[in-house]
């Protein structure tokens, strides 16, 4: 498997429609009749969703899996058992990350996945369904006696959420070679445990090589996690890229005492900087507007007790513009307004990079190509955006990638009451499989697409 199947002779778009009939017998409709006529079982999907779900469940009907947790351990032996029943080729890498093959064909794979990782508070379909939908597509094609000229992968990379351990999407950018396996290997969670320990304990550190080969195109399918979709009346997003994201940890420290006894004018209260920059962040999200967003997801006062003013505070700050030099300014003025919040309480200030992205753009041609497919299903599509951030970011690096997305309920997620219709799920996989069938078969125009 290298990158060199991209140079392969290919045809456009509009003539590459697959050929196979329709596994279920379906009669097809008219607008797809030349168009994608592969199916997904949706029961199956929709059962391994709920199987995968019910691994670290919480309340709401969401699921808690930190990476590399026993929780995580627990969710991947699932995976891989369900690989090994469709007879995949299943490797682990260094960092983790698991990828099942179906050996079939020639040349550099067709891989689509995601993650089966959440945060603490997460839902069921985040990351899930790529990975669960990925197994389905190669399940659907191996009863329908489908013979893909290339081979199709699919995986799950080690912590994509960065929840425990920063940077997010560390497996797959691990795969690509963004980051040295070693400073992966030895980055410190937030409970204080080490990633090359917890990958050892979990029986998930793994011989493969990285960075791994070059696939010859990446999908991922994925709940959009926001509102967009579903405010449109839309049924599928044709993702153009992902928005350039950047985490920063400060910790603010001043001088912990008495809360009676000191007067107001004698304290250096660390809570004060950190909740002035919280504020401002916020603040000037608004007033940049559009796509900007400003977060601080994490706040931990130290000794966190009701009558001790804080030796100090660590806060995360979350930052996201698909503008890198718009994301660059804000960067910049909330940095230097951290640094004079402290300076003005009398406390000092320490910032430390936790993840930074530039915004990414995602293949025009396989865009198209999940456009046309969806198009082609009758499903209505836009091209749009995502605001999170995906493993697929990380392999647009190394091939052409794209991602397909469904609408969720309410625009939510990392939230246990995160949901998406299941017409909505069958869809998008039905979008996937179309697409991985093109892909692997006749394919479109990928030539000289691989970026450097
Ligand atoms: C990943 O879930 C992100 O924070 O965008
Ligand atoms: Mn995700
Ligand atoms: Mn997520």
């Amino acid at each position: 498997m290298t990158g060199g199947g991209v140079t392969d002779t290919l045809v456009s778009v509009s003539n590459a429609g697959p050929t196979e009939q329709d596994p279920d017998g379906a009669s097809p409709s008219s607008a797809s009749v030349a168009g994608p006529t592969h199916r997904i079982d949706i029961r199956r999907l929709l059962d391994r969703i709920t199987a995968l779900a019910e691994i670290g469940p919480i309340a709401g009907g969401g699921s808690s899996r930190l990476a590399l947790t026993d929780a995580d351990r627990a969710a991947r032996g699932l995976v891989t058992t369900w690989m090994g029943d469709l007879g995949l080729t299943v490797s682990i890498d260094g960092i983790g990350n698991v990828i099942g093959m179906w050996e079939i064909g020639e040349g550099a794979p067709v891989l689509v996945g995601s993650h089966i990782d959440t945060v603490a508070t997460g839902g069921r379909y985040d990351g899930n369904l790529g990975v669960l939908a990925g197994l389905e597509v190669i399940e659907a094609l191996q009863q329908s006696g489908a013979t893909p000229n290339r081979p199709i992968g699919v995986g799950f990379f080690t912590n994509e959420e960065g929840a425990r351990f920063a940077p997010d999407m560390m497996g797959s950018l691990v795969y690509v070679g963004g980051l040295a396996i070693e400073e992966a290997l030895d980055t410190v969670g937030i409970d204080g445990a080490r990633v090359a320990d917890e990958l050892e304990r979990i029986g998930y550190s793994g011989p493969t090589p990285s960075p791994g080969p070059a696939p010859y195109a990446f999908v991922e399918l994925h709940i959009e996690q926001g509102p967009v979709l579903e405010a449109a009346g839309l049924q599928i997003g044709a993702v153009t890229g992902v928005q350039g994201i950047s985490w920063s940890e400060f910790t603010f420290t001043g001088r912990s005492s008495h809360a009676g006894t000191t007067p107001m004018e004698l304290r250096n209260d660390p809570s004060i900087p950190a909740s002035q920059l919280l504020l401002e962040a916020r603040h000037l999200a608004h007033l940049i507007g559009g796509p900007q967003v400003a977060t601080v997801g994490r706040f931990e006062p130290y000794p966190n007790l009701v009558n001790v003013i804080p030796r100090s505070v660590e806060m995360t700050l979350d930052v996201r513009n698909s503008d890198d030099e718009v994301l660059r300014h804000v960067e910049h003025v909330l940095f230097d307004y951290a640094e004079t919040m402290a300076a003005q309480e009398g406390c000092s200030v320490e910032r430390r990079s936790l993840a930074r992205f530039e915004p990414v753009q995602f293949d025009e041609r396989i865009v198209g190509l999940v456009e046309a497919t969806a198009t082609g299903l009758g499903l209505s599509v836009q091209q749009m955006p995502s605001g999170a951030g995906h493993d697929a970011q990380m392999f647009a690096r190394i091939c052409p990638t794209a991602m397909v997305f469904v609408p969720s309920v309410n625009g939510l997620s990392h939230n246990p009451a995160e949901f998406t219709e299941s017409a909505d799920l069958e869809n998008g996989a039905n979008v996937l499989i179309n697409v991985v069938w093109t892909l692997a078969t006749t394919g479109v125009e990928l030539n000289g697409a691989v970026h450097e």
